[in-house]
C-alpha cells in the first residue's frame, strides 16, 4: 500500500486516484476548483464518467481516498508518490500552456519535506519532465533543503467514456525513468494491473513523453486517412464502409480508428497533434505528415458545415434545425473541441433556431450559448424541426429506424457520424447526407454537383 497525492480531479486525476484507491493505496486528491470539491465531498463526480461514481463511493467508504484543495495541506502526509494530472490546454499558437505544470512543480518544491517520487500523467511535451526537476530542485535549494527526490514520465492512454477499464486493464503501462529506485516504485505501484507479459513499458523519459504524442497522433492519423478517403469515395462512387471493411480485415491493418466522420474532437487528439507539430518546430524537425493531419481534420469539420449550408443556403432565419449530440463522442459529457461547438455557430451566424439534444452535455453547452438555442428530447426534436443534423453517435440514437424521420419537415438529415443505412433512408424518401456513403444513395453526379457548389466548398488543397 502506498500513500498517493494526485494534483487535479479532472477526467484524468479522478480515473487515477480513484483507481489505485481502489488496489489498496491510500489517496489523497487535490483539486483547486471550489466547486469540484464541493461535489467531490459530497461523494458526487463533477462530471459523467461511467461507473466512477460507485468506485467513488465506494473508496470514500472503505477511508481510501480524501480530498483538499491544496498541495501544501497534501504534503504534510509526505505521500511517496505524487501525479500531475492538470491540464495542458493548447494555446493559440498550438503550443501546450503548461503553466499548471510549472506551478504544481513549484508548489511541490516549496512544500516537499521527504523523499518523493513526482510523475507527470498529463499529456506534456518532451523535455517537461527535466525542466519540473529542475523547479523542483531550485524550490528546495531556496529553502536550503537536500531532499532526495525522482522525476518520472507516466503517459495516461484514458480514452473518456470508457476510462476505468484503460486503467483497470491496461493495454500497456508506459513509464519514463531516471533511476531504479523510481522504476521498482513504479512497478510495485502497478503489479496489480498487470497480467500480462510485457505490460509494463520502462524507456527513458523522453521516449515515455514522446510515446504518448506518437500514440495520439497515431490514432489522429487514421482518423483523418479515412476522412480523406470518405470524400474521395463521395466523388467516385464507392462506398467507405465497404472500403473500411475491406482493409480492415488485414491483420496487419485492424478495425480500430477507421471510422470516417465529422472530423476527431476532445480535450486531447487536436490539443496533441498541435503540440507535436510545435515539438517539431522547436527542435527544428518539419513534422509535415502530422500538420496534413491536422489540417485534413480541420477541413472535416467545414466541409461538414458547407454542406448544409449548400443545400439551403445562408439564411436559414426560416428553418427550425434539430441537433442529435452535442459531446465530443459517446458516454462523456465532454465538449472541449466538440464539432457541435463549430456547427451551432455556424448555424446562429445564418439565424437558424436550434432545437439540441444530448444525453450528458447538454448544461456545458448551455453554458457557451445561453439562451440562443432551446433544448429538448431526441424524439421531440423530430416533431418540431424543418432538418436534423447528428454530431454524435449517442446508442440512444442508433435505436431509431428510418420511418421515425418521416416525420421531419423537409425529410432532411445531415448525418456527422454514419449512423444510419443510405438504403433504407433512400426508399423512405429521406435525403440522408453522410460520409462517405452517398453513392449508395443512387445520387446522381448532377445532383452532387448541387450540393458540393464550388462557391461553398471553400476548397484548400491538401
Ligand atoms: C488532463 C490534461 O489536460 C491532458 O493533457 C492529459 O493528457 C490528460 O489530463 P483532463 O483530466 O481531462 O486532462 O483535464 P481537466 O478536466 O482540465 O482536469 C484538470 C484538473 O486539474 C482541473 O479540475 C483543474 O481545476 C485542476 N487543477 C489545475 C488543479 O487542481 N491545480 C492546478 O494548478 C491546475
Ligand atoms: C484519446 C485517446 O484515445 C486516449 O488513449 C487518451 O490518450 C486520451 O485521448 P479520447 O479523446 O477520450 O481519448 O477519445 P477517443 O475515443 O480517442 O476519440 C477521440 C476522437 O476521435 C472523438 O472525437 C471520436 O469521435 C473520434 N473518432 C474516434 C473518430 O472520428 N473515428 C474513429 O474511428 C474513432
Amino acid at each position: 500500500m502506498s500513500r498517493i497525492a494526485v494534483i487535479g480531479a479532472g477526467y484524468v486525476g479522478l480515473v487515477t486516484g480513484v483507481c489505485f484507491a481502489q488496489k489498496n493505496n491510500f489517496v489523497t486528491i487535490i483539486e483547486k476548483d471550489k466547486n469540484k470539491i464541493e461535489s467531490l465531498l459530497a461523494g458526487k463526480v463533477p462530471f459523467y464518467e461511467p461507473g466512477l461514481d460507485d468506485l467513488l463511493k465506494n473508496a470514500i467508504n472503505q477511508n481510501k481516498i480524501v480530498f483538499v484543495n491544496s498541495i501544501n495541506k497534501a504534503l504534510k502526509d509526505n505521500p511517496q508518490i505524487i501525479f500531475s494530472c492538470v491540464g495542458t490546454p493548447s494555446m493559440p499558437d498550438g503550443d501546450a500552456d503548461l503553466s499548471a505544470v510549472w506551478n504544481v512543480a513549484t508548489e511541490v518544491g516549496k512544500n516537499l519535506n521527504d523523499y518523493c517520487l513526482f510523475i507527470n500523467k498529463s499529456t506534456v511535451p518532451v523535455g517537461t519532465a527535466k525542466k519540473v526537476e529542475n523547479i523542483i530542485s531550485q524550490e528546495l535549494k531556496n529553502r536550503d533543503l537536500s531532499l532526495d527526490f525522482d522525476v518520472a514520465s507516466n503517459p495516461e492512454f484514458l480514452k473518456e467514456g470508457d476510462a476505468l477499464n484503460d486503467f483497470l486493464m491496461p493495454d500497456r503501462i508506459v513509464v519514463g525513468i531516471k533511476t531504479d529506485k523510481a522504476k521498482k516504485i513504479l512497478e510495485n505501484l502497478y503489479k496489480p494491473f498487470v497480467s500480462k507479459k510485457d505490460q509494463f513499458i520502462c524507456m527513458n523519459i523522453e521516449s515515455a513523453e514522446l510515446t504518448k504524442y506518437a500514440s495520439n497522433a497515431m490514432l489522429a492519423t487514421r482518423i483523418s486517412f479515412m476522412n480523406q478517403l470518405a470524400l474521395l469515395a463521395d466523388k467516385v462512387g464507392a462506398d467507405i464502409f465497404d472500403v473500411k471493411n475491406g482493409i480492415a480485415k488485414d491483420s496487419r491493418i485492424g478495425s480500430a480508428f477507421l471510422n470516417p466522420g465529422i472530423g476527431y474532437g476532445g480535450s486531447c487528439f487536436p490539443k496533441d497533434v498541435k503540440a507535436l507539430i510545435k515539438i517539431g518546430e522547436k527542435n527544428n524537425q518539419e513534422m509535415s505528415m502530422i500538420r496534413v493531419v491536422d489540417k485534413v481534420n480541420d477541413y472535416q469539420r467545414q466541409n461538414f458545415i458547407n454542406k448544409i449550408i449548400s443545400y439551403y443556403g445562408r439564411n436559414l432565419s426560416e428553418k427550425k434545425v434539430g441537433i442529435w449530440g452535442l459531446s465530443f463522442k459517446p458516454e462523456t459529457d465532454d465538449i472541449r473541441s466538440a464539432p457541435s461547438i463549430d456547427v451551432i455557430k455556424r448555424l446562429l451566424d445564418y439565424e437558424a433556431d436550434i432545437i439540441a439534444y444530448d444525453p450528458q452535455a447538454q448544461s456545458n453547452i448551455r453554458n457557451i450559448f445561453d439562451n440562443k438555442i432551446k433544448f429538448d428530447s431526441a424524439k421531440n426534436i423530430l416533431n418540431k424541426v424543418d432538418f436534423l443534423i447528428i454530431l454524435t453517435e449517442w446508442k440512444e440514437f442508433l435505436n431509431y429506424k428510418t420511418n421515425d424521420f418521416k416525420i421531419l419537415n423537409d425529410k432532411v438529415i445531415f448525418d456527422g457520424r454514419n449512423c444510419f443505412d443510405p438504403i433504407k433512408m433512400k426508399s423512405a424518401g429521406i435525403r440522408y447526407f453522410n460520409i462517405g456513403r452517398n453513392n449508395i444513395n443512387k445520387i446522381t453526379f448532377e445532383e452532387k454537383n448541387f450540393f458540393y457548389s464550388k462557391e461553398d466548398l471553400n476548397e484548400i488543397s491538401l
